[in-house]
């Protein structure tokens, strides 16, 4: 269950989302999960790619649909960018080695981890985003458990963050 946090803010182009997530960078802890949800092409890949770029990352960081989960070494922490779109849906997260990758010692980015609700872990980061009428995109961020609730409080307080402090819709 969330645990009562809940902030957004609209961005208007992909460079934007790259900064936004790119502010989340110094407050990211090992064995830290951010779930990313959203539609298709809503920019839950270029909020990866925000986050790289400001680990420090080398090289490109691509779409992991066909390899359910990339991993990169070359930051200040290791990076895992988990995309579940293509896990079948009788598969566990546990056959992927999921909680072995996230317990371990970098931090993981997790796209359509919602597809897997019941079995994401207990404390994780919540980042949706959603497309409105004009292409903009409303990013909103929930916090469920202790770790990510303080993660999302320091972020927040972030004034590059500009996480503006939202009662969000009603979710379980
Ligand atoms: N404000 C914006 N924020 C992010 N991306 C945007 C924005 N406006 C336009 N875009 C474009 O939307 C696309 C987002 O693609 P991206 O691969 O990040 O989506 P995704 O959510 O990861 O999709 P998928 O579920 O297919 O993996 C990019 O082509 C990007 O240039
Ligand atoms: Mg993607």
């Amino acid at each position: 269950m969330a645990n009562g946090l809940a902030y957004s803010r609209v961005v208007t182009s992909p460079e934007v989302m790259k900064q936004l997530a790119a502010t989340l960078v110094p407050y990211l802890h090992p064995a830290d999960v951010v779930v990313l949800t959203g539609d298709l092409g809503a920019g839950k890949t270029q909020f990866v790619q925000g986050v790289a770029q400001a680990l420090g990352v080398r090289g490109a960081v691509v779409s992991p649909t066909f390899n359910i989960v990339l991993q990169y070494d070359s930051g200040r922490l290791p990076l895992y960018h988990f995309d579940l779109y293509r896990l079948d849906e009788g598969e566990s997260l546990e056959d992927i080695g999921f909680y072995d990758i996230v317990d371990a010692d970098g931090v993981s980015f997790v796209e359509w981890g919602d597809r897997f609700e019941s079995q994401l872990p207990y404390d994780y980061l919540n980042v949706s985003i959603t497309v409105d009428d004009s292409g903009a995109r409303r990013v909103r961020v929930r916090s469920f458990g202790d770790r990510s609730r303080q993660m999302l409080c320091v972020w927040a307080n972030d004034s590059k963050s500009r996480l503006m402090k939202c009662s969000g819709p009603r979710w379980s």
